[in-house]
C-alpha cells in the first residue's frame, strides 16, 4: 500500500475489522467511541468524547487564528442480520455495518496518525466522528453541541461499491437526494363485506391513492430532475369479510433539488385530500421533514478534487456517476459552512451486486488508505485557502 506507511495500513486494517465484528446502531456506539477514544489517546490527540450521545470530537492544532477544517467520519450500523461470509463477521446478532461506516470511521483514524506527524499544519484540523447517522440525527445534534465552533470548512465521504478501489469521486452539484416521510390517514366507513354500499371502503380509497401518488413523478416533474416517491407501507383492514374504516399510508419522498422536494409534499397532499373528497373519506396527511438534499459547490469541490489527485493521481480521480437518491446527514453541516462530500471507491470483485444497506455488502480495505491520504491532503488544501482567506481579511 503505497499511498500510506504499510504499518499504519496493516493498523487500520486490523481496527477496521474490530470495529466490523462489533457494530453498534445508531445512539448504542459506545464501544465504537472508545475505540476511536484509545486510537486518538495512543497518538496524543486532544479530544473530547460523549458529544451528542456517543460522538467523539477531536483537535489536531495548526496555525492559530485561522478558523479550522472539519472532517466527518460517521461511526453508527444498522439493524440487519450480516451474510458475507467474512472471516470478522459481525458477532452482534441481527447488527451490521452494513453502510461501511466501520471504514469512514477508520480511514478518519488513519488521518489522524498522518496529520499527527506534521508540523505546520495550516489551520487547525477538526476530527468529527458522528453517530446516530442512519437515523439522520447525528448531524444536527452534534452541530447543537457545538461541534462546527470555530470552524471554517467541512469534508466528508463515503465508500461506493460501484467505482474501483483506489479511485475518489467528486463532483460539484448534487451528490445525494433530500429524504423526507409522509403518513396518509384514511378514515372511511366500515361495513360487512357483503354489504359495501353501507361503507366507505379505506382499502378502495388507499389502494387509488397509491396509483394516483404515482402520476407525482411519471407526470408532474422535470423528467431531467430526478425525484421519487414511494410508499413503503399499507396497513388496514382486521379480517376478510370485514371492510376496514380505516387505513393508514406512510412512504418516503426523495429529491435533489430544494424546490422539487417541496413540489412532490405539496402534490402528495394535494392528491391524498382530493382522492379523500372524491370517496368520501376524511384524509389526514403528516409530513416529517428530514434532510435537505446534498450539494457540493463548485469552489469546494475543487478543493477536494485537488486533494484527490495529490492522494491517487489524476487518472483515479473521476466523476460522479449519478448522484445517490438515498439521504446524507452530511447535509446538514453544509447549511452551516462550506464544504464538500466525495466518494471512495471500495468495489470488491464478486460483490458487486451487493449494495450497501445489503446483508452481503464489504468494501475492498485499500480504500482506508485512500481515504486516509485523501483526508489528510484536503485538510491542508483546504487550511490553505482559510490561512490565505484570514490573511487578507
Ligand atoms: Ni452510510
Amino acid at each position: 500500500m503505497a499511498l500510506i506507511a504499510p504499518e499504519l495500513y496493516d493498523r487500520l486494517v486490523v481496527l477496521r475489522r474490530t470495529l466490523h465484528q462489533y457494530p453498534e446502531l445508531s445512539g448504542q456506539e459506545t464501544r465504537t467511541a472508545s475505540a476511536i477514544g484509545k486510537f486518538l489517546y495512543d497518538l496524543g490527540i486532544h479530544h473530547r468524547m460523549n458529544i451528542a450521545g456517543h460522538g467523539v470530537v477531536a483537535d489536531i492544532p495548526g496555525d492559530s487564528g485561522v478558523p479550522c477544517v472539519v472532517l466527518r467520519a460517521d461511526m453508527d450500523a444498522l439493524p440487519i442480520q450480516e451474510e458475507t461470509g467474512l472471516e470478522f463477521l459481525s458477532v452482534h446478532h441481527g447488527v451490521m455495518h452494513a453502510c461501511g461506516h466501520d471504514g469512514h470511521t477508520t480511514m478518519l483514524l488513519g488521518a489522524a496518525a498522518l496529520l499527527s506527524q506534521e508540523p505546520d499544519l495550516p489551520a487547525p484540523v477538526r476530527l468529527i466522528f458522528q453517530p446516530a447517522e442512519e437515523k439522520g440525527t447525528g448531524a444536527i445534534a452534534m452541530i447543537k453541541e457545538g461541534a462546527l465552533d470555530g470552524a471554517g470548512l467541512i469534508f466528508g465521504g463515503h465508500l461506493d461499491r460501484h467505482y474501483h478501489p483506489g479511485t475518489i469521486v467528486v463532483s460539484e452539484g448534487p451528490v445525494n437526494a433530500s429524504s423526507d416521510n409522509f403518513a396518509v390517514e384514511i378514515i372511511g366507513q366500515g361495513a360487512h363485506g357483503a354489504r359495501p354500499h353501507e361503507s366507505i371502503d379505506a382499502v378502495v380509497v388507499g389502494s387509488l391513492m397509491i396509483m394516483a401518488l404515482q402520476t407525482i413523478v411519471s407526470r408532474e416533474v422535470d423528467p431531467a430532475r430526478p425525484s421519487v416517491v414511494s410508499v413503503g407501507q399499507f396497513h388496514a383492514g382486521t379480517a376478510p369479510n370485514v371492510i376496514a374504516g380505516q387505513a393508514k399510508l406512510e412512504g418516503t419522498v426523495r429529491a435533489q433539488d430544494p424546490a422539487v422536494r417541496q413540489q412532490l409534499l405539496n402534490s402528495v397532499r394535494r392528491i391524498a385530500e382530493s382522492i379523500g373528497q372524491l370517496h368520501g373519506a376524511k384524509i389526514y396527511v403528516t409530513v416529517t421533514e428530514g434532510t435537505p438534499p446534498l450539494v457540493n459547490d463548485a469552489v469546494m469541490a475543487g478543493l477536494a478534487r485537488r486533494a484527490a489527485i495529490e492522494a491517487v493521481g489524476e487518472a483515479n480521480v473521476l466523476p460522479l456517476k449519478t448522484a445517490n437518491m438515498g439521504a446524507e446527514d452530511f447535509s446538514y453541516y453544509l447549511e452551516k459552512i462550506p464544504g464538500a462530500y466525495v466518494r471512495f471507491g471500495g468495489q470488491v470483485p464478486g460483490r458487486e451486486g451487493y449494495p450497501a444497506h445489503s446483508s452481503k455488502f464489504d468494501f475492498d480495505e485499500e480504500a482506508l488508505a485512500v481515504g486516509a491520504a485523501y483526508y489528510r491532503a484536503i485538510a491542508r488544501i483546504a487550511g490553505q485557502q482559510l490561512r490565505q482567506h484570514a490573511a487578507s481579511s
